[in-house]
């Protein structure tokens, strides 16, 4: 198409955009023209009815009375269309004004069909597919009455203590922006009217996952280049993806809670970034602030309105304190009417002022959730989303006969395969490792089956998981004779397959650990079996990345297996039999001992770097551990091998808007066909600020045959060397720059250019 048509397009697009927005004002100055004071601020008041996955102390009272009198603007926590007509209809049919209500859900990995964690998905860096698993979790949450889904969480995170590193991306902005873009775009498609998308909600804004110690919910602290170079960029790709809604954070910026921090919600959001959708905040967030030092009920409901928060998420500070704060001139009567107008927007956009009713079809659920299809493409996910971390001797892929001694407290268990926040999933439906292996490999391969250990020991932390859902189930046997049997099912078979790990519980939010190691018993098991001699493969099941030291100098083979979603059982056999060839890698660090915490990759180089002399005394080092991690983000083994080329440059001194042509040639040199994510990093040696040892800055994932190979090349520009100098502008700095192409953040072949501006 000509250039002219093109703008005379883009034109029409934008006369007709001007035109719907026209349309709305209208209808929503309208309708605020008739609202009292109290109806307004009850829109801004989000609710959970009690008897729901409640995520704090708080829950919801007078649930109904509300909403007959106006009072809710929005519901999370139920689902199902018949359920969810109930309040909608009392909301319509009873409230003065008939305003339909949101209603949201914490719908993270899947709705019904549960697909890996974030952070199992995100280690398939397969863009297209993670996108398709976040438009099947929006066309199945439709179809279960919801349009509005809490996610994408974007939190960077770089200390594995922390519980919710699990939700997230990992530790790389690059990466975690495009993930971001991705399920955006999965969820809310090109329009919000059709009834199989949802408003997406970007969380959690800002900077949630740099909390001090990983201990959830704790301070956070960070200069302002760090935020802007390394935490607010997938924030960012979201807003700048088109997301619906943002959820503030329960942390502190700059001494200031999230919640109530204008400089956040309403200078950087909505005036620099250009975000125009509702800002909601966390479960009680605002209520909170009073614990964080902030003033009572009153004063930090004030505070979050002043500051650009729309909506209350459960703690009613709004709802009872606004009234009094309008008229003790706290709060003005045009930031009531902003924040309101912002979720009357939303529910214009879904079409909810059409047809309350349009997500509330009772013949969905039966087509749309839960379906075969879906399941298959969540099976085609959790095998894409393992990482295979060691492989002495070929021990894997498996074969398809003689006999597995299949042990571990993970091996069997049906309840902790969903993985953390699976609100909707029914743990019923997941399939086991146990039947995984026997789907796959079919009667050929003898299972001798033995739990060997329960998940831990500690009868407190047991207590402590199952506080909330009851998952772990305890084998009331001794420790001893768990390990005997085991050990004897080892002496009965070829090869060893334990999987071993977390339960679902010990990761997640509120489930921060100081030890990330697996649980001593479960090691205990690991050394007994060890002992029989029988090669050992240890699959392990995590919502985090763990110490494993012992494990990797002992275990033959290491498959980080995540929580796999509904099809774990059955992706996890996929892989240890070789019908997929893993293709998994690292998106965090996995440290040799929690004492390198926080460890990532793009650390910077420091003035003192330790080059490897062990006497060197004055280096910025350990003296009882390397700093190299045990793993480095990027990392995965594949069945098969690749080698890399050295890196061929179109040029290797530029100028201005070049673009510069890196190629590497990438063979697999192996027995098998097998994919490979194919990294580039960047680094700038010398610049006004101090810059990281390198950054990710593009990828792309092959397929290669046996003796295959191909050229790999990216395409490099000025944008790509851009960088937050000490004034926060972004821009790139001539001089030399280093280009870095290889299979993970540490291995990786070299080449130099100079770029003049
Ligand atoms: C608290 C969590 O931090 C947030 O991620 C979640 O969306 C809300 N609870 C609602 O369940």
């Amino acid at each position: 198409m000509k250039k002219t048509s093109l703008l005379i397009l883009a034109g029409l697009f934008s006369l007709q955009v001007q035109a719907q927005d026209a349309k709305m004002d209208a209808f929503i100055n309208k309708l605020m023209g008739q609202m009292t004071i109290d109806e307004k601020i009850g829109q801004l008041n989000l609710v959970t009815p009690g008897g729901f996955t409640a995520t704090g102390a708080t829950v919801s009272q007078n649930v109904e009375e509300n909403i007959k009198s106006g009072k809710v603007g929005g519901l999370f926590g139920i689902y199902d269309p018949a359920l969810v007509r109930k309040p909608q209809e009392l909301a319509v049919k009873n409230s003065r004004l008939h305003i339909p209500l949101l209603f949201g859900l914490d719908v993270i990995h899947g709705h019904k069909t549960s697909f890996p964690i974030p952070l199992a998905i995100s280690t398939s860096w397969d863009l297209e597919r993670i996108e398709k698993s976040a438009r099947i979790a929006a066309t199945e949450a439709t179809a279960d009455g919801l349009n509005w889904v809490f996610s994408p969480m974007v939190d960077i995170a770089r200390d594995p203590r922390w519980g919710r590193i699990s939700e997230s991306s990992g530790e790389d902005h690059y990466l975690g922006s495009l993930i971001a873009k991705a399920m955006v775009r999965g969820y809310q498609g090109k329009d919000w009217k059709s009834t199989n998308t949802v408003l997406a909600c970007v969380k959690h804004f800002a900077l949630y996952g740099a909390v001090e110690a990983g201990r959830d919910y704790n301070t956070t602290d960070m200069s302002r280049i760090k935020m802007f170079e390394y935490y607010l960029p997938p924030y960012k790709a979201a807003v700048d993806a088109g997301v619906a809604s943002v959820m503030t954070s329960f942390n502190e910026i700059d001494a200031i809670p999230a919640t109530a921090n204008k400089w956040l919600m309403t200078d950087l959001l909505r005036k620099q970034w250009g975000f125009k959708g509702l800002v909601v905040t966390d479960y009680t967030a605002i209520n909170e602030m009073t614990a964080h030092g902030l003033g009572d009920l009153q004063q930090v409901s004030a505070k979050a309105l002043n500051a650009g928060t729309d909506m209350d998420m459960v703690g009613e500070g709004y709802l009872t304190t606004l009234k009094k704060s309008l008229k003790e001139g706290k709060v003005t009567q045009k930031e009531i009417d902003l924040a309101c107008r912002r979720i009357l927007e939303a529910k214009y956009k879904l079409g909810l002022f059409d047809d309350p009713y349009r997500y509330l079809d009772e013949k969905r659920p039966a087509k749309d959730i839960f379906t075969a299809e879906n399941r298959a493409f969540a099976r085609e996910l959790a095998v894409r989303s393992q990482v295979l971390l060691k492989n002495a001797h070929q021990t894997l892929p498996l074969k398809k006969s003689g006999s597995i001694a299949l042990v571990g407290p993970l091996a069997n268990d049906r309840k902790n395969m969903l993985g953390t926040w699976n609100i909707a999933g029914d743990w019923k439906k997941a399939v086991t490792v146990a039947e995984g292996i026997t789907n796959v490999a079919g009667e050929k391969v003898k299972i001798n089956y033995a739990k060997g250990a329960n998940f831990t020991t500690d009868t407190l932390l047991i207590q402590r998981l199952n506080a909330q859902n009851g998952l772990v189930d305890v084998d009331p046997r001794s420790p001893e004779a768990m390990i005997e049997e085991a050990v004897q099912a080892a002496q009965k078979s070829d090869i060893i397959v334990a999987v071993v790990g977390e339960a679902q519980e010990m990761s997640g939010e509120a489930s921060s650990r100081s030890d990330i190691g697996i649980p001593d018993n479960q090691k205990d098991l690991l050394k007994a079996l060890k002992k029989t001699g029988k090669p050992l493969v240890v699959v392990l099941m995590s919502g985090r990345p763990l110490t494993l030291t012992w494990e990797n100098e002992n275990a033959d083979a290491m498959l980080e297996a995540w929580f796999g979603g509904t099809e774990s059982g059955n992706a996890v056999a996929d892989v240890l039999f070789g019908n997929y060839n893993p293709s998994g890698k690292l998106t965090a660090t996995f440290p040799r001992n929690v004492g390198q915490i926080p460890i990532y990759y793009n650390h910077k180089n420091t003035g003192r770097p330790y080059e490897g002399v062990l006497l060197d005394k004055f280096k910025s080092r350990y003296l009882d551990v390397s700093n190299d991690p045990l793993f480095p983000f990027g990392y995965g083994l594949s069945y098969t091998t690749f080698s890399y080329s050295d890196v061929k440059l179109s040029k290797s001194t530029l100028k201005g808007n070049e673009t510069l042509k890196a190629t590497v040639t990438v063979a697999n040199t192996g027995k098998y066909a097998g994919e490979e994510v194919v990294q580039l990093y960047l680094s700038d040696p010398v610049a006004s600020v101090t810059r990281a040892v390198k950054d990710l800055k593009g990828f792309q994932k092959i397929s290669l045959k046996p003796g295959e190979s191909k050229d790999v090349t990216f395409d490099i520009t000025p944008e790509q060397l851009k960088f937050y100098n000490s004034d926060l502008k972004y821009d790139w700095e001539a001089g030399e720059f280093h280009v870095h192409i290889g299979t993970n953040s540490s291995e990786v072949k070299t080449a130099k250019i100079t770029w003049n501006k």
